[in-house]
């Protein structure tokens, strides 16, 4: 088990470059088992959610071959089962995707139920909604069984009854090789589900409207391959500015879409963070002392909710109180009392937590939750003093491309160890 070693309260100085996105590569991964061919996709990021996905697509028959650190080809010909069990879907959550995708492309997929992060209930009644309408059977239990009741799944009209990140792209998916016109309305907004219809639209789809609520999906008989690239990963970005607002210093952040970042610099800027946007960079300083600011949580183009966690590790060190709302997960204040051992004055009451800005956190030993809960802990104790020890990073290593590297190259006392299962339960008794 790896563990990180933190030595804070140092300025971050340097450039920064951003990885691909994790939510639109952890969705168009998967997606290539739509393709009847060989897709090449690029700018692909190097985390163990991707890694995980590889295993799963290459047990399905699909050849996998990593051509670079950051380019893969996949090759979809070949699938031979349409079955992924829960061994091989347990820790990741977009496991999911594979159902949307294999029904899509052979009209059946049977999915153990997923894994991932655990902040509230994480139903799949929309996704499944989505389905049935196209045409699909699907019995739940300890797996998702879904099969089309004709020998194509037929377009329809489907009103998403919560704005879905994963419900869209998921039906976007089950329709592209569909007979007729599906539409998707109050569809999630995001980035990620532009990328992937960017990426399905390059194999040879016709979809419409992405990144508005309503998108239209022109069934076509096959996806027949190509090159596409991934976007950028706009939390990860949000994760360095988070960075360098909590320890003061200047970061010049490169491989950003500008338009993506808008939500987070808004509340960064509003807490006095200095942000110049130039072309796909931007230059992220604070030297003057961070102001208290409110936070609400948003489908896109609302504050994300997977930069909640570390804007919270950056309110802990703000002038004043500051409110923070959680709106999409009812569950996502568990990294809470681990700041509070950092010193952080946080208190928590349902959906909402009220932060008590203090002028300095002091190092601890603490453990991260889940991915974002993580990347919050180290954004707190790269402004902490002293050494704060992170447990549970294996966590972090899902979503991050090479977090300890970047931060080190900009000047953060970081380091990883590797600590004996043993010895890390015991340092977490009490
Ligand atoms: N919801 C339903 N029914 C559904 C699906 C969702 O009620 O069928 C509810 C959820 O309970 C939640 C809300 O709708 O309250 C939004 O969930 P959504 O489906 O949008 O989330 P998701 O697709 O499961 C993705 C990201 C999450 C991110 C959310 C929201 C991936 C793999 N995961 O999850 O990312 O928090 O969208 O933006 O794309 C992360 O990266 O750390 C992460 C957790």
């Amino acid at each position: 088990m790896n563990q990180y070693i933190v030595h804070g309260n140092r300025p971050l100085f340097g450039e920064v470059t951003i990885s691909g996105a994790k939510n639109a590569a952890v969705a168009i991964v998967p997606a290539a088992l739509l393709v009847d061919g060989v897709c090449r996709i690029e700018n692909v990021p190097q985390i163990s959610d991707v890694t995980l996905l590889f295993s799963i697509l290459e047990s399905l028959g699909a050849k996998v071959r990593v051509l670079n650190q950051h380019a893969v080809e996949i090759d979809s010909h070949a699938i031979h089962s349409t079955k992924a069990t829960f061994d091989q879907v347990r820790k990741i959550r977009a496991s999911y995707y594979l159902i949307g995708a294999l029904l899509g492309r052979f009209g059946e997929a049977t999915v153990a139920m997923p894994g991932g992060c655990n902040f509230g209930v994480r139903p799949i009644d929309q996704h499944i909604k989505g389905f049935k309408a196209l045409g699909a059977e699907v019995t739940e239990g300890n797996f998702v069984h879904a099969k089309s009741k004709g020998e194509r799944l037929v377009g329809a009209n489907i009103y998403m009854d919560v704005v879905s990140v994963g419900a869209t792209m998921n039906v976007m998916m089950a329709a592209v090789l569909a007979e007729g016109t599906t539409t998707i309305e109050n569809a999630a907004k995001e980035p990620h589900i532009v990328d992937l219809a960017n990426f399905l639209n390059s194999m040879g789809a016709d979809i419409k409207g992405a990144g508005t609520d309503s998108i239209r999906i022109r069934g076509v008989e096959k996806l027949a391959g190509g090159t596409y690239g991934i976007i950028p990963d706009q939390i990860e970005a949000g994760t360095y500015m988070a960075a360098v607002a909590a320890t003061g210093g200047q970061l010049l952040i490169k491989n950003i879409i500008p338009k993506h970042m808008d939500c987070i610099s808004a509340k960064l800027m509003e807490m006095g963070v200095y942000i110049e946007e130039m072309d796909d960079t931007l230059l992220v300083r604070r030297s003057e002392p961070l102001q208290r600011a409110n936070v609400k949580t948003q489908p896109y183009p609302g504050f994300p909710t997977d930069m909640q966690p570390q804007i919270a590790a950056v309110m802990t060190l703000a002038q004043g109180t500051s409110l923070v709302t959680e709106a999409v997960w009812s569950n996502r204040f568990r990294y809470v009392d681990e700041l509070k051992r950092l010193g952080a004055k946080i208190q928590v009451d349902g959906r909402v937590a009220v932060i008590e800005g203090a002028d300095r956190l002091v190092g601890a030993p603490i453990q991260a939750c889940d991915l974002r809960a993580g990347a919050a802990l180290v954004v707190a104790a790269l402004a902490a003093e002293g050494t704060t020890e992170i447990s549970q990073v294996q966590y972090i290593e899902r979503g991050y491309e090479d977090l300890v590297g970047k931060l080190r190259s900009v000047g953060a006392d970081i380091q990883v160890i590797d600590v004996p299962d043993e010895e890390m339960c015991a340092g977490h008794i009490g």
